[in-house]
């Protein structure tokens, strides 16, 4: 999945130095919170209620891998450094690997498989109708990331389609504050991150209207 923008196969195959290490290097980052969190289940260090810590914790990492997903874009346009798009695609499968395991944690650990409960929750407590509509919208993007989907679809649906990364996380960051009973300051970062990458992608878009409108302007005969 990639949280926005161009398909993966128009992503610029440019920084041929830091091309060959900037992904592996970022795979690896991306992995160790799980590392992390499999010391911690190790050395007994997940608290009185280890499963909510599980849960999240995984949580937490699915919302910032999210974000950090949704960031490509924004940092690509203030930045002009190209080569971080090519990171776009991994970081937002990855975003979805947390969302899986989060969920995964919820229904295995948490539910322990009973799916008429689990079913219940869906649809009494708020914050979990909203995480899994967050879910929803995410494991189509996940589903069309590969370069043989973007093809199948077609560049413009395709980046149609993955607009859908922002409506995901604004999901998101509601599931967080709907889930919280007090203490609001974390997920109201979270809220203001998104805001801001939201915004930049607004002022992008309407420079560029701007611009193709000026363009075609000039260009018209008088
Ligand atoms: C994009 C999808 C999702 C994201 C980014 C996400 C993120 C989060 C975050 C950040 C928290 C709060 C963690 C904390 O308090 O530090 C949380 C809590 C929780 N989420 Fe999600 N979530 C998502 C989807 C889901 C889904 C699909 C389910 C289950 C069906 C779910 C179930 C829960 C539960 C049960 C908690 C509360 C854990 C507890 O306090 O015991 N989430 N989630």
């Amino acid at each position: 999945m990639s949280a926005s923008g161009a398909p993966p196969s128009a992503s610029p195959r440019g920084g041929v130095k830091y091309g060959r290490l900037l992904k592996p290097a970022v795979f690896i980052l991306c992995l160790l919170p799980l590392v992390w969190l499999a010391w911690r289940g190790f050395t007994d260090d997940l608290g009185a209620n280890p499963i909510e810590a599980v849960i999240r914790f995984l949580g937490d990492w699915a919302l910032r891998f999210l974000l950090i997903a949704l960031a490509v874009t924004p940092v690509r346009i203030m930045t002009r450094r190209n080569e971080v798009a090519r990171l776009r695609r991994m970081l937002g499968l990855f975003a979805f690997a947390y969302v899986v395991l989060h969920m995964l944690a919820y229904i295995g650990l948490d539910q322990v498989f009973d799916f008429h409960a689990i079913w219940r929750d869906v649809v009494k407590r708020i914050y979990i109708t909203v995480g899994m509509s967050a879910f929803a919208m995410l494991t189509p993007l996940a589903v069309t990331s590969t370069d043989r989907m973007v093809r199948r679809l077609g560049g413009r649906n395709w980046r149609r389609l993955h607009r859908l990364a922002y409506l995901a996380g604004v999901a998101a960051v509601i599931h967080y504050i709907l889930m919280v009973k007090a203490g609001y300051v974390q997920p109201g970062i979270y809220a203001l991150i998104l805001g801001l990458l939201l915004g930049v992608r607004v002022i992008n878009a309407w420079r560029q209207n701007l611009s193709t409108t000026f363009a075609s302007a000039i260009a018209a005969p008088k």
